[in-house]
């Protein structure tokens, strides 16, 4: 699929008059064709719902990234009524494919009022540029010649902006055996093009359906737990977590900080099944 390089600009205005920007991070829905579909027993479609009703009571937002494993299945049917969530939200939402997406069908499927295919978001302080790291028919991560070079080229097209790189796999070892296995594979490439740009205040990303927080020389590090299963954190083997699913909240300042956390969704119970040993 060709790399979409056109750039999204969003004005003081559209932040609600603030110098600061403030986005909300999905990931990891696992929607599938049908509504009733389950990811360990639980229906990801009930629990994405839970997570959109709490944004739209608790969260004010200026747009929204979602950030891969929108579907399970790659059905048009599961793109298709994640648009309908993400256009619930009623502001700007912007996607990256994960492992189970298929990146063709979500650009045919994923349609709506209030979604965009951009892969660059420029604010007045703030560049936002969003990777696809999924490669067909593999788990783990990569990012193209043309994707890294699409990089470079808009770090140094912006070199005045704070920026947060968005993708679906983590670009450094988490701690979890299984998971460090599966995660972006030349993760030394793209932190070699980071090296070369000082700008760059933040790193998100999802697929290991957990919060994850370090910092690394002056970059946030953050990962974000599903809105279905959670993954336990430090397991050395598959193994499913007993957290409430979630969302991230992320204020991007005028002066390049980052403020953030993670909600948990805990007024219902989301029963999982422990026994099955894979995802
Ligand atoms: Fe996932």
């Amino acid at each position: 699929m060709k790399l979409d390089t056109t750039t999204f600009h969003l004005s003081p205005s559209q932040c609600r008059g603030s110098e600061d920007v403030n986005l909300v991070q999905l990931t990891d829905c696992h929607l599938f064709a049908r509504s009733d579909g389950k990811l360990l027993g639980l229906e990801t479609e009930s629990s994405l719902r839970a997570v959109i009703e709490d944004i739209q009571q608790n969260t004010d937002f200026d747009f929204v990234l979602a950030t891969g494993d929108l579907s399970q299945d790659a059905s048009e049917a599961s793109y298709q009524r994640m648009s309908q969530f993400l256009d619930l939200l009623k502001k700007p939402a912007f996607w990256t494919p994960g492992n189970h997406d298929c990146p063709q069908q979500m650009q045919n499927s994923i349609q709506g009022k209030n979604l965009f295919h951009h892969k660059r978001i420029i604010t007045q302080y703030w560049q936002v540029i969003l990777l696809d790291s999924s490669v067909r028919g593999k788990v783990h991560g990569f990012l193209t010649q043309d994707a890294l070079d699409f990089l470079h080229n808009a770090l140094n097209d912006k070199a005045e902006l704070n920026t947060l790189l968005v993708l679906h796999h983590q670009p450094v070892q988490i701690g979890s055996a299984w998971l460090d296995n599966i995660g972006l594979k030349n993760n030394a490439e793209f932190m070699a093009v980071l090296a070369l740009h000082s700008q760059v205040k933040g790193i998100l990303w999802g697929h290991i359906h957990q919060e994850y927080q370090q910092n690394l020389s002056n970059m946030k590090l953050m990962s974000t737990p599903s809105t279905c299963v959670q993954f336990e954190p430090g397991s050395q083997d598959f193994e499913a977590g007993s957290q409430s699913p979630g969302y991230r909240r992320l204020c991007l300042k005028a002066d390049g900080s980052i403020e953030t956390e993670v909600i948990r969704i805990e007024s219902q119970p989301f029963v999982v099944d422990y026994s099955i040993r894979g995802y």
